[in-house]
């Protein structure tokens, strides 16, 4: 079983500054480094580092070659990310003292995906395995709708959230991935609070204060608690918690204890300076006391 991921691929430019700028405002970061992210790479390399196989379908430019590299380094199978005439993306990522971040992406290759590349890596995926995207790549409407039509898992983790496209993707998916402000935007769009929309399972995640699942088939709704950490910085800790959550799924663990370890990784990783470099694996999220 694997876990094939349409997402993005970003050259991540972390900057440490004293606090967020304002507008108009020149700032002097007091640190900087140059690490691989991208939303979509992120779920990647979480869901291999818990243990999974992660199927990467993605672009980079030509300048992108460290970052497949370094994908595959990181276990996740590279086959199918194509390289094309756009550079690869990137993400400016501002991070303040108390660990928050302000976040500007350059989509450029992210954006030149073309379908018939991601029907050719779904023929080889079946009724077992699971399909994620997020909203940082082109092609994830027809990526969902061939997966859906595979019989396959379908989750959407809806970041960056924009209303309208988690509106169309929400007939294909089974499983969707937001945050409380994103839910309650949701519900404002559509008129359906999460446990009444057309998916079987809604995850919302509610920051410090942990993660609600409502299961849409028998109407139940579970808290999962966070884990209280001290925050370095929260860059990726989502996309940690959802490729977490996924592998758990795939390793066929009840949704609650897949949540509760996808909440421990994500803790851990808050407490690390940068993304799909620091994200940690199932041995290191296993043996995480905090
Ligand atoms: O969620 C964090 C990610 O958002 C970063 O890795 C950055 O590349 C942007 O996509």
């Amino acid at each position: 079983m694997a876990i094939f991921n349409l997402g993005s691929i970003n050259a991540d430019l972390v900057y440490q500054v004293p606090h967020l700028p304002a507008p108009g405002e020149t700032l002097s970061a007091k640190s900087y480094s140059k690490g691989l992210g991208g939303k979509g790479t992120n779920m990647s390399v979480a869901t291999a580092r818990a243990g999974s196989r992660a199927v990467h379908i993605g672009a980079v430019g030509a300048d992108g070659r460290w970052a497949v590299e370094r994908l595959m380094e990181y276990g996740v199978d590279t086959r199918h990310i194509l390289t094309t005439a756009e550079a690869t993306g990137h993400a400016i990522i501002a991070v303040d003292d108390a660990g928050e971040n302000s976040i500007l992406i350059y989509p450029g290759a992210n954006h030149d995906l073309a379908s018939h590349e991601i029907e050719k890596a779904l023929s080889e995926a079946g009724s077992d395995d699971i399909f994620v995207t997020q909203n940082e790549t082109n092609c994830q409407y027809e990526g969902a709708k061939m997966a859906s039509a595979k019989g396959m898992r379908v989750a959407y983790a809806a970041a960056p959230f924009v209303v309208e496209v988690v509106e169309e993707m929400l007939p294909m998916l089974d499983l969707l991935i937001l945050n409380e402000v994103e839910a309650a935007q949701l519900t404002e769009a559509t008129g359906l609070l999460p446990q009444n929309l057309p998916v079987r399972d809604v995850v919302v995640t509610l920051g410090a204060k942990g993660s609600r699942w409502y299961n849409t088939d028998d109407a139940a709704v579970t808290d999962v608690p966070a884990v209280p950490v001290t925050p370095i910085d929260t860059t990726g800790a989502g996309d940690t918690f959802t490729g977490y959550l996924l592998a758990g799924l795939d390793q066929k663990m009840p949704m609650e204890q897949a949540l509760r370890q996808a909440s421990k990784a994500s803790a851990l990783m808050v407490t690390r300076l940068g993304t799909a470099d620091v994200i940690p694996d199932l041995a290191e999220v296993r043996a995480f006391q905090p």
